[in-house]
């Protein structure tokens, strides 16, 4: 029996993660780890909430000593828990560096101690900084731009220094941009989603066209479980989806699926520093027999559905701190 501890397993990427590993595997165990920010949501975690296998636990990464009692005879431990969000980052960059750089660093220390045989690291194609042209490979000069993924970027290197200096059996993923269900409905597709689903205006920073490779969250999942059998300790892989476009295009997509008006776009303040472009070079992931298995236009077209299917995940969600704070950054008419 492989015994996971998966952090930040509460939030959007981490709940489908797990959620991928019960309905694959019937020999593990998990624990999930997560300190229950605005972010972490046990709503994403219902259906599996009494499954056996999966064991929930309130912590924050950023306490030495609980880690190191979880970390007590686990086997591999896949580091989600971050603070995600660019915007909030600019706000108030304090938590990020906190969780993302120092709570990397203790669950590296603890998964040194206890001599666990595999440490993920969820890294992202944000390190690299923005790209005009052309796509990065893992080799690229990291330039992040925003203190999300300058937080993330130290950890990134931190997690590799722990593979040379102290032989950790690390892997570091970066992966584009996911969509999905759970996802916290701040990030563009759940917010537009929402959005027009309540006839509000969707914020369209700067000229809506910044563009992102889109990936579903369950290929990005699948890929981190296919790089903890196939991926070579020390080495970082790109997750991509292969699908690129502008912010435009995909609120178009998205007001077209739900049979909306053109209308709610709404041209805001452009976010501060905010990368042009994101693409991954994902060749390196592809060479070892891993691509995504979903269409792009299917995935997007179901999670729309799921969302509006599934208001009272995200209702309660879009109320007090959330609309204060778009308020105050982008003083939207919400
Ligand atoms: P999320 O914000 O939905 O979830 C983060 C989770 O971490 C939450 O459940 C939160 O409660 C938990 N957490 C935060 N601080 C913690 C702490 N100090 N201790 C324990 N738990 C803590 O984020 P997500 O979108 O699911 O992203 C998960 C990971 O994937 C992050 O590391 C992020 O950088 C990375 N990533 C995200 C994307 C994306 O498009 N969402 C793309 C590439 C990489
Ligand atoms: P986001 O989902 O925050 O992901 P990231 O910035 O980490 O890539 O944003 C995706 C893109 O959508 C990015 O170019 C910023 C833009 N965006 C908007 O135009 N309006 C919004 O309200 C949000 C949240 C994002």
């Amino acid at each position: 029996m492989q015994r996971f501890l998966v952090t930040g397993g509460a939030g959007f990427i981490g709940s489908n993660y797990i959620r991928h590993l019960l309905q694959k595997y019937h020999d593990i165990s998990i624990i999930n780890f997560d300190k229950l920010t605005y972010a972490g949501n046990l709503d994403n975690l219902r259906d599996v909430e009494n499954n056996p296998r999966h064991r929930f636990v309130q912590g924050d990464i950023c306490d030495a000593m609980l880690v190191d009692q979880y970390m007590a005879g686990i086997d591999a431990v896949v580091n989600f828990a971050a603070e995600s969000h660019v915007d909030r980052s600019i706000g108030a960059p304090d938590a990020f560096i906190r969780t993302d750089v120092f709570g990397a660093f203790l669950l590296l220390e603890a998964a040194r101690w206890h001599r666990v045989k595999k440490f993920i690291q969820i890294s992202t194609d944000e390190v690299y900084g923005s790209i005009e042209q052309g796509a990065f490979r893992e080799t690229a000069a990291l330039m992040p731009s925003s203190p999300y993924s300058a937080s993330k970027a130290g950890a990134d290197r931190l997690a590799y220094s722990y593979f040379v200096t102290y032989g950790l059996p690390v892997i570091i993923t970066r992966g584009s941009n996911n969509f999905g269900p759970y996802q916290y409905p701040e990030k563009l597709i759940p917010l537009f989603v929402t959005n027009a689903l309540e006839d509000k205006p969707l914020p369209i920073y700067g000229d809506g066209k910044n563009v992102r490779d889109w990936i579903y969250v369950e290929d990005h999942c699948d890929a981190i479980d296919f790089l903890l059998a196939h991926g070579k300790d020390g080495e970082v892989y790109n997750i991509g989806g292969g699908n690129e476009h502008n912010n435009l295009e995909i609120t178009e997509m998205i007001l077209a699926a739900l049979n909306k008006p053109k209308n709610l776009m709404t041209f805001v303040n452009d976010r501060l520093g905010h990368d042009r472009r994101y693409s991954l070079d994902t060749s390196k992931l592809a060479a070892l027999g891993w691509k995504p298995k979903h269409d792009f236009k299917t995935a997007l077209e179901f999670t729309i559905g799921w969302y509006a299917q599934n208001r009272w995940w995200w209702e309660k969600l879009k109320s007090g701190e959330y609309l204060e704070f778009y308020k105050k950054n982008y003083k939207m008419a919400l």
